[in-house]
This record gives C-alpha cells, sequence and structure tokens, in this order.
C-alpha cells in the first residue's frame, strides 16, 4: 500500500475514533506526538522529574578546578521514550549550556526555572532509546532546600562536598529527578593532581597527566539521583574488604581523621550485622566519604559512600549505612513517605547500639527524645506520612518513624517482625515502594489487621497511649 492510502487511513481513522484524553502513543507506524510532562507530580516537589522518558544511565564527565570554582562538564544521558515525544524536559539548575544533541543531531532548548525543555528533531517514538548530550560550563549553584539547608555543589575549602537529597542532582547534571527513576551511572572527574575526586560505586581507574587527576568511577546497580555524588578535596584514601569481601573505600578529610576513626573502623562490622538481620548488602562496594563542610551540617546516604560534613560517631556511620538497604536500594514512590527511608535507618541505628553493647531499643524507644516526650509536646502533632516539605528531614520522619518500627515489632513479635524488614529489602531491591504496601506486608507477614495500629501511628496526629 502506497504512503497515501496509509495516510488516508489514519485520517479516517483520527475522525472515527475519539482521541484518548491522555497522551497514548499512537499505533505502530502512527505516531501521536505530544510533549513529556514537566514534572511528576511529587506531593512536595511537583516539578520534580519528568514525563515521557525513562533514564537507563547517566555518563557525567567534568573538569573541576576549585581555585576557580568553574567546571567544565559534558553529560550524556541514555534514555527509552514512554510516549511519542516531540518535546521533552530535563531537570538542570547548572551552569551555562553550550551545546545539547539528542542522538547525533543538535537540539533547541530553552531554560525556566529547573526545567531544561528540549525539542529534539527528528521526534522520538515510544521504545526509541536515545541519548542526550549536554555541554554546559561555569560555577553549579547551591541549591537551597525549604528547610533552609543547603545542597547541590558545595564549595569547600579545598574542593566540593556534594549531597543532593532531595533535590540538589540538578545544580551539577542535567536529571529526571525523582527517585522513581533509577538508572546507572559513571562519573569521569578530572581534578587538579592532589586532589581526590570520590564517586559512587567502583574505582575504575585514576591516571594523571599534566598536574590532572581523572577518576573513573562507575555505579552498576541502579541509582536515585538525590544518592550521586563526586565530593572531592584532600582525602585520606583507605582500601579495605569487609570479612565477607565487600571492598570498602574510605575517603576522610586529614583534619578529621582522628575523630572519625573509631566510626570508619566499625563500617565492616556495621555492614554485616545489618546483612544478617536486612539481608544480603545491595551493592558491589561501601565506604564513606568523611570532608569538612561546615555549612552543610547533615550527613546523606550516597550510594555505596555515604558523605558526612564532619567527622562522625558511630550511630551516625549505622544511620547512613542502614539507609543503603532502606533508601538506596528500597526507594521512595513519593517523598512525603519519607519515614520509610528516616525511621528504617533511625530504628537500625538503634539495633545497631543494642548489638555493640549499648542502650537496649527499647531503652531508646524510652527515652525523652523518643516515647518519652510530653504528650502536650508538638512532636506528637506531625503526622508521620506527611510531615510536609520543610520538616521532611525534621524529628519526626527520624523518631516517630524509628518508634513506629518498634512498637510494631512488639505488637507482631520478633519472628514476624524480622521476617518483615528482611522480605521488604528482599521484595524491593532496586525497586520503589510505599507505606500502602509496608502495611499489607506487614499484615501479610502477621497474619493480623494492622489498621488501627498504622493510623495511629503513621497516618493520625497525637501521642500514642494504646496500640
Ligand atoms: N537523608 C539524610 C540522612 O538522614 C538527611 C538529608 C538531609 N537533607 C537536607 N537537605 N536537609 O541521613
Ligand atoms: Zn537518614
Amino acid at each position: 500500500r502506497g504512503a497515501a492510502a496509509v495516510a488516508a487511513l489514519c485520517t479516517l481513522a483520527s475522525l472515527q475514533l475519539a482521541p484518548p484524553a491522555y497522551a497514548a502513543p499512537g499505533a505502530p507506524g502512527h505516531p501521536r506526538y505530544s510533549a513529556g510532562a514537566p514534572g511528576l507530580g511529587d506531593p512536595y516537589f511537583p516539578d520534580q522529574g519528568n514525563g515521557g522518558y525513562d533514564v537507563r544511565h547517566y555518563d557525567i564527565a567534568f573538569r573541576y578546578d576549585p581555585a576557580t570554582r568553574r567546571m567544565d562538564a559534558t553529560s550524556t544521558i541514555t534514555a527509552v521514550a514512554t510516549q511519542d515525544l516531540d518535546r521533552f524536559d530535563l531537570d538542570f539548575r547548572g551552569p551555562d549550556i553550550s551545546s545539547l544533541k539528542v542522538g547525533e543531531h543538535p537540539a533547541s532548548f530553552t531554560r525556566t526555572g529547573q526545567e531544561l525543555v528540549v525539542t529534539p528533531r527528528p521526534k522520538l517514538k515510544t521504545g526509541d532509546t536515545f541519548t542526550v548530550q549536554v555541554a554546559y560550563a561555569g560555577t553549579p549553584p547551591v541549591i537551597t532546600d525549604p528547610d533552609g539547608s543547603i545542597e547541590g555543589w558545595v564549595p569547600t575549602d579545598d574542593g566540593a562536598f556534594v549531597p543532593g537529597e532531595p533535590q540538589g542532582a540538578p545544580s551539577w547534571f542535567p536529571a529526571n529527578d525523582h527517585p522513581t527513576d533509577k538508572a546507572t551511572f559513571t562519573f569521569h572527574a578530572t581534578v587538579p593532581e592532589g586532589i581526590t575526586a570520590v564517586g559512587n560505586g567502583r574505582l575504575v581507574s585514576q591516571k594523571t597527566s599534566g598536574g590532572w587527576t581523572t577518576f573513573l568511577w562507575d555505579s552498576s546497580e541502579p541509582m536515585a539521583t538525590y544518592l550521586a555524588t563526586v565530593t572531592l578535596g584532600n582525602f585520606t584514601v583507605d582500601r579495605s574488604t569487609t570479612p565477607s569481601g565487600i571492598p570498602v573505600y574510605t575517603a576522610v578529610d586529614p583534619r578529621l581523621v582522628t575523630q572519625s576513626a573509631a566510626a570508619v573502623a566499625k563500617i565492616p562490622d556495621i555492614v554485616e550485622y545489618f546483612s544478617t538481620i536486612f539481608g544480603p548488602y545491595p551493592f558491589g562496594s561501601t565506604g564513606a566519604i568523611i570532608d569538612r563542610a561546615p555549612d552543610v551540617g547533615y550527613a546523606l546516604e550516597s550510594q555505596t559512600k555515604p558523605i558526612f560534613s564532619s567527622a562522625p560517631g558511630v550511630g551516625t556511620m549505622a544511620h547512613e549505612l542502614a539507609h543503603q538497604w532502606y533508601g538506596d536500594s528500597v526507594s521512595l514512590t513519593k517523598w512525603s513517605d519519607i519515614w520509610l527511608n528516616e525511621g528504617f535507618a533511625t530504628y537500625a541505628s538503634w539495633l545497631w547500639t543494642e548489638h555493640s553493647g549499648g542502650t537496649t531499643a527499647q531503652a531508646t524507644f524510652n527515652s525523652g527524645s523518643n516515647y518519652g516526650r510530653a504528650a502536650t509536646s508538638s512532636f506528637w502533632q506531625t503526622v508521620t506520612t506527611d510531615p510536609g516539605p520543610v520538616d521532611m528531614f525534621g524529628n519526626v520522619p527520624y523518631n516517630r518513624g524509628a518508634m513506629t518500627l518498634h512498637a510494631l515489632r512488639g505488637k507482631i513479635g520478633d519472628a514476624a517482625f524480622f521476617r518483615l524488614v528482611k522480605e521488604w529489602a528482599t521484595d524491593h531491591r532496586y525497586g520503589n515502594t510505599d507505606t500502602a504496601a509496608f502495611i499489607t506486608h506487614a499484615e501479610r507477614v502477621s497474619g493480623m489487621n494492622l489498621t488501627s495500629f498504622f493510623n495511629t501511628w503513621l497516618h493520625q496526629k497525637g501521642k500514642p497511649t494504646t496500640w
């Protein structure tokens, strides 16, 4: 049949069939192009992430000079179209773009806020695998969060400290910046000789020439964009392995080596202990990056290597390592479920403390920063499953979240509880899930109806009294 006949059929079909209200792909050979959504509608960060495609891999190559704070970068995204696209967005707050190509073809683009709007020509069809190569140069911005804390590309006195939760990644690379679109990553970081650039995953190579060193890091398990880091500076590097053979890479600011020695020394034991209660460590390597970034003031569970902005205690180390299972491997579907990350990591650190001969989890539960808080305290007035963007890293998701797990353990018993947390890590490994799925899972494992338990602990205000 000739092209004209096909075109006539298309016209006929579109006359007879009412077009669907949603952006459905056209039938094969009959693409129906539209723009990918500019955001995924997350309740806390509605513009984060984009519709119309699924990122498979980020290849991020840059040269950065701490003296001038200038970055020269080329980032290449490999993605698959999930609808017929004549336009799509990326999230990007980084410096000026000098060129942008989709596949081999230069593409026009515009920028407003965090949205980088790309017009690919030729257009993309559902199922097409395509690359977006973006070249940019300048100083990546520091991002301020709803709670007033900073993230993104944060310059330090000897390099940069790079946390990305919940919205820092687009500071230094164009991204589909929502935890639901995980991808693998490669980083090629070129820095002045003597500086160490530490990324997620495995160090593939390190080469120096002409006064610059290029570090090639490969993160081959799926990773949410907010967990990506290439933190750089003067670091004392140490490499070892855990008793069960997982490579450990630690990079510590020389000024913090003594203060952080106790926490660093415990990394293998913590990973081993959590592997026994949560199931196998989900990634090919572990470690930590301990830097001096006083303006940041928090730690983050960057995948395979949590980053610390000051010397951590052992409890904080345990918290960030626990996130490798809960948060990094098992990820959120929406930010309002942040207790699934922070409550689990906090409870895991209580368990580690008890395991290592310290305060029991029960005593920590009872303490004044937890259940011991007065019923009149404002602490009890925040709903655990909806703390809001300002308090998503406040006490409630952490402490009420951890209390919820301890109370659940008391309610369903140790056997069911530990089976549940292990299965939760295994069933959702490298995936995304939510509170409703957790409740269903807890009811299945325990054989109990837990509706009122979870209403009391997660969905309602007020200090729980009976459960
Ligand atoms: N998830 C981190 C932790 O608890 C905290 C990140 C805080 N981020 C922020 N922008 N305040 O380990
Ligand atoms: Zn945490």
